[in-house]
């Protein structure tokens, strides 16, 4: 007998992150926020959720969710934060808090992040600590979102020592990745995300490496079936990665491929418009890959096969010139002797062996590092 199915949900691919009895379903596709409210329902233990969003992306998109869950009769209050970097704040976090509990928030209310990575890195946390855990949500509407932050259970604050400084390993019950939101992202924050996306490139796939620098311009120019494999690459590389090893413990730290460069260029820059996140990634990724060639480790023509492709979406690959900023090796060097994955006083890089094969050095000595930054602020 033939089966009709009446307003069958809009087509999505699936990708299953394995973690046990967290394990989680990832969904990519287009209309995913029209359908949310039936996506959701097999996740909630009772028929209510509050959506936290952000002032930028709640005229967009909370509208189209709210009616998605109203048609499945599930009840829905929401939060609307400040966008941007400053909202991953402790300030914000008690506002969170106490917003949620205000709306008596219970242990069966799920919580739903519908917004970028800062959205999704303080709802995870909130869900982490209120009413000491409550199941949560990814609706990312980034393309960085998409294919890295709400994968994988990384969630936290910033403090004035450093980003993410403070935060907890907590999974999300469900991501729904709907690339039509990346219709509104500005492009250069679409081409900050896409820097996370090459990053699945060079850590262990060089034909993925190899499909983006044919349609990366197709990604970053909105075609959203490019933008549909990319994410589902690239969500599909994390969860494998995540599923190995959740809390890092060891090749998880491959994730981090132009992180270590990446995030003293972000603290010199002061976490701002000046140089995104993405960006500041993009230039680490080419800046492991020079360390790399230097190292002797990697051949030449595949850091310039990066730098190429980079520049060809105008992502940047060298230190920009931002107002305020005199780079130096020492400062960089100061921000990297911070970072969280130093261990025993030794800096952790990801290098690499060519595109598709990186891996994890604690080996590079710091006068090495000092000489490579001295050239690198020099150039
Ligand atoms: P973001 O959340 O600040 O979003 C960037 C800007 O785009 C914001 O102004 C936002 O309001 C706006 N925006 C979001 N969706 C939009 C849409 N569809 N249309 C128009 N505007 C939209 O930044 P991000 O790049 O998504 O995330 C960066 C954060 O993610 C950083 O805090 C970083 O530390 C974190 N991060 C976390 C992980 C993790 O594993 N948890 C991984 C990578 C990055
Ligand atoms: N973004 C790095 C990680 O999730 O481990």
């Amino acid at each position: 007998m033939n089966t009709l199915i009446d307003d069958p949900l809009s087509p999505a691919e699936l990708i299953q992150l394995d973690l046990g009895q967290r394990s989680y379903e990832i969904r990519v596709g287009e209309g995913l926020v029209h359908d949310a409210g039936r996506r959701l329902r097999p996740v909630l233990a009772q028929p209510r959720v509050i959506v936290i969003t952000d002032k930028t992306v709640a005229p967009l998109y909370l509208a189209e969710l709210q009616d998605s869950l109203k048609r499945e009769g599930i009840d829905c209050d929401h939060l609307v934060l400040p966008a941007g970097e400053q909202t991953k704040s402790f300030d914000h976090l008690r506002d969170l808090a106490d917003g949620l509990l205000d709306q008596s928030v219970e242990r069966g209310t799920m919580l739903v992040a519908l917004g970028g990575g800062v959205i999704g890195d303080i709802t995870g946390f909130a869900a982490g600590i209120l009413l000491r855990g409550l199941d949560y949500v990814q609706i990312p509407t980034t393309l960085l979102a998409q294919v890295d932050s709400s994968v994988g259970g990384k969630t936290g604050i910033n403090t004035r020592r450093g980003k993410n400084l403070v935060g907890l390993f907590h999974q999300p019950r469900l991501v729904l990745a709907d690339v039509q939101t990346l219709d509104t992202l500005d492009s250069r924050q679409l081409r900050a995300g896409y820097a996370e996306v090459v990053k699945y490139g060079l850590i262990d796939d060089p034909d993925f490496f190899a499909w983006l620098e044919l349609n990366g311009a197709a990604v970053c120019g909105g075609d959203h079936a490019a933008q549909t494999h990319a994410v589902v690459t690239s969500c599909k590389a994390k969860a494998a990665i995540v599923a190995a090893d959740e809390r890092e413990a060891g090749q998880r730290a491959l994730l981090n491929l132009g992180h270590t460069f990446g995030h003293a260029l972000e603290a010199e820059t002061g976490y701002g418009d000046a140089l995104l996140h993405g960006e500041a990634v993009a230039i680490g990724m080419v800046m492991a890959f020079d360390l790399s060639v230097r190292l002797g480790l990697c051949p030449a023509g595949d850091l310039e096969r990066l730098r190429r492709h980079l520049n060809g979406v105008g992502m940047p690959t060298r230190l920009p010139t931002v107002q305020g900023v005199n780079w130096s090796a020492d400062a960089l060097m100061d921000h990297m002797s911070r970072d969280k994955k130093v261990r025993d006083g030794r800096m952790t890089f990801v290098l690499a062996r060519g595109i598709g094969q990186s891996f994890i050095s604690r080996d590079v000595d710091a006068p090495t590092v000092h000489t490579f930054l001295s050239d690198a602020v020099s150039v």
